[in-house]
């Protein structure tokens, strides 16, 4: 059983993920919540875990959800030695998606974003956030922050809502002019977050700044899409505007390591956009050693990485990154609930938090070993069992 070393730790700083347990042990779900971690011979249901590991349920802090359609044929060209510009030049990437997006009805973007929060959860993911971003309008980006509430009451996940109303510059217009669109939907949208996508064909550390001043002013965390395909030290900025993650950080540059593993701010590492992407690889050894807080989440998307399953992730990074078992498991869960402000509700097992719990069919050390292999046979959500693998319905009798 995976447990925090303490009750109440908001995060653990991965140069003491070595201090996560990982021992046998019982645990007790009652009422939606863990109880105890003290066999109870009455309870309704007894669970049979026996060489099962049991971990509190993965938490996805950074997808893309909700969006329509994919880009395979993109990712085919891509694969083969077509450069991006000339993908994005034949109408391709972002914008390729935006279309995807206003062509389709709500219904229809809906039921895909609700299909893929159901695989998630099969794959263990008990909580998780979504972003805007594919609106590339005004309209399309408000519709956008809609549908994603909308999708919060349709899934069993509990889903945090992010506009990154600044993730492309819309056809016809300048950075410069979509921020002051942007700055118009982050005050009239329902959004739990503000993120913004710094990079020479997207926005600039000055448009990050700005977005800075804007979270802080109307109280929303502030999160960044920062250092993916090129560096271009837009960490320092973040911290300065107190951001709650940065996000990506493929070309970190190395000076920025030690502020960023000194901060207060998440290191939210994406492994499968770098793998299908091929971006560069995070410094995540060095972020790791250095104290940061170190987070873990699919980047689910259309576009770099299409990828829903969080072992799948946690397989990429303990490969990668070399990470140990114990360092990916607390970033793909009680780090990356900190980084959706939800660490006193969900995120590991400890008594009064909600009852998220999984049930592998082996020990935590196959979820990256066994790479691509589907390890959960159970998943409580909320207390309720809401999956259960057919050959595992044994333990549950
Ligand atoms: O997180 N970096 C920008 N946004 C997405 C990809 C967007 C796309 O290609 O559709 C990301 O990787
Ligand atoms: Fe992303």
């Amino acid at each position: 059983m995976v447990r925090p070393p303490a009750p109440g730790l908001p995060y653990l700083r991965h140069d003491r993920a070595a201090e996560l347990s990982l021992e046998g042990g019982d645990v007790v779900l009652a009422e939606g919540r863990v109880v105890g971690f003290e066999a109870d011979a009455s309870a309704d249901l007894q669970v049979d875990a026996t060489g099962c590991a049991v971990l509190p349920g993965f938490v996805d802090c950074h997808t893309h959800l909700p969006f329509a359609g994919w880009r395979a044929e993109e990712y085919e060209r891509k694969v083969t030695g077509v450069p991006y510009e000339e993908i994005a030049r034949a109408g391709g990437g972002i914008a390729s998606s935006a279309r995807a997006l206003a062509e389709a009805d709500d219904a229809a973007v809906l039921a895909q974003a609700a299909g893929l929060a159901a695989e998630m959860l099969q794959h263990g993911t008990t909580a998780f956030e979504g972003k805007t971003g594919y609106g590339l309008s005004y309209a399309g980006e408000a519709r956008a922050a809609r549908l994603g509430r909308e999708l919060a009451t349709r899934v069993t996940q509990p889903m945090r809502m992010t506009g990154l109303f600044a993730h492309a510059v819309p056809p016809g217009t300048t950075a410069d002019a979509w921020m002051e669109e942007a700055e118009r939907l982050a005050r009239a949208c329902d959004v739990d977050a503000l993120d913004i996508f710094v990079e020479s064909v997207a926005f600039t550390n000055d448009h990050l700044a700005r977005m800075g001043a804007l979270a802080r002013e109307t109280g929303r965390p502030l999160r960044a899409h920062v250092e993916q395909f090129a560096a271009h030290r837009s960490v320092p900025v973040a911290l300065e505007w107190d951001a709650r993650s940065v996000d990506h950080l493929s070309c970190l540059h190395p000076d920025d390591v030690e502020p960023l593993a000194a901060a207060e701010c998440g290191a939210v590492l994406l492994p499968g956009a770098e793998l299908l992407g091929g971006e560069h690889t995070a410094p995540a050894r060095d972020l790791a050693d250095a104290g940061a807080i170190g987070v873990l989440a699919t980047d689910l998307n259309p576009g770099t990485s299409p990828i829903a399953s969080l072992p799948v992730i946690v397989g990429l990074a303990v490969r990668r990154y070399g990470w140990s078992v114990r360092e990916a498991l607390l970033a793909a869960t009680l780090n990356a609930a900190w980084v959706l402000g939800w660490s006193r509700e969900l995120g590991s097992l400890e008594p009064g938090k909600r009852a998220d719990v999984l049930l592998l069919d082996g020990p935590a050390e196959h979820v990256p070993y066994r790479f691509g292999h589907n390890p959960v046979a159970a998943v409580f959500a909320g207390g309720e069992l809401v999956h259960v693998r057919p050959d595992q319905a044994w333990r549950l009798a």
